[in-house]
């Protein structure tokens, strides 16, 4: 078993300037295939691989899309197009009443280009808009690359124990 430990983090809702939009867009219900393969690819080989199929990954997000993970935050979320494919994407809930990231994820061939960075602060940039102060995620222990992301956006661990999955 592939026990993990994930933290809840809280970050900051603070405006800064994005300098690249290109191929940003909010998201619709037809993304739903394009989004579960591009989660599959981002995930996999990663600590949170669970050996997902490509219609497992469909499900997710359709059920992200359906609530799961609390109400879909639309007009907040969003995804990135580049070269005719959605090569990342930040999905948005509202989750116990306050903004939740519920994915971040970027296509390993684009990675390292500042997509998360830029569509993650495009939706703090959203969030502050709409009086938002507080958002938070869900990250698993040693998620490097992830954890640089949002500690330097200023996200830190909530004060309650971590989620554990096995
Ligand atoms: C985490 C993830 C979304 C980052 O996407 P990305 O588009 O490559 O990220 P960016 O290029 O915008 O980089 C943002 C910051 O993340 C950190 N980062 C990204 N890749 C990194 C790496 N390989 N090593 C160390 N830090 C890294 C850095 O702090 C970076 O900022 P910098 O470039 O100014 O140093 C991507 O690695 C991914 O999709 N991982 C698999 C899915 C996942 O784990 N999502 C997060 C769930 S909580």
């Amino acid at each position: 078993m592939n026990a993990r430990r994930r933290f809840v983090l809280s970050g900051p809702v603070q405006t800064r300037p994005v300098a690249d939009d290109a191929g940003a867009r909010p998201p619709t219900p037809a993304d739903a295939a394009a989004l579960g393969a591009l989660l599959l690819d981002a995930y996999r080989g990663t600590l949170d691989d669970e050996g997902e199929t490509p219609e497992d990954a469909r499900r997710i997000v359709r059920e992200i899309f359906a609530g799961a993970a609390g109400t879909m935050m639309w007009r907040v979320s969003e995804v990135t197009e580049r070269e005719g494919r959605i090569v990342a994407a930040a999905l948005v809930t509202l989750w116990q009443d306050l903004p939740l990231l519920a994915q971040v994820v970027t296509a390993p061939d684009w990675q390292r280009r500042g997509l998360a960075r830029a569509g993650v602060q495009r939706v703090i940039n959203r969030l502050a808009a709409g009086d938002e102060t507080v958002v938070r995620l869900v990250v698993t222990q040693g998620n490097a690359q992830a954890e640089a992301l949002y500690e330097s956006l200023g996200f830190k661990p909530e004060a309650q124990p971590p989620l554990s999955s096995g």
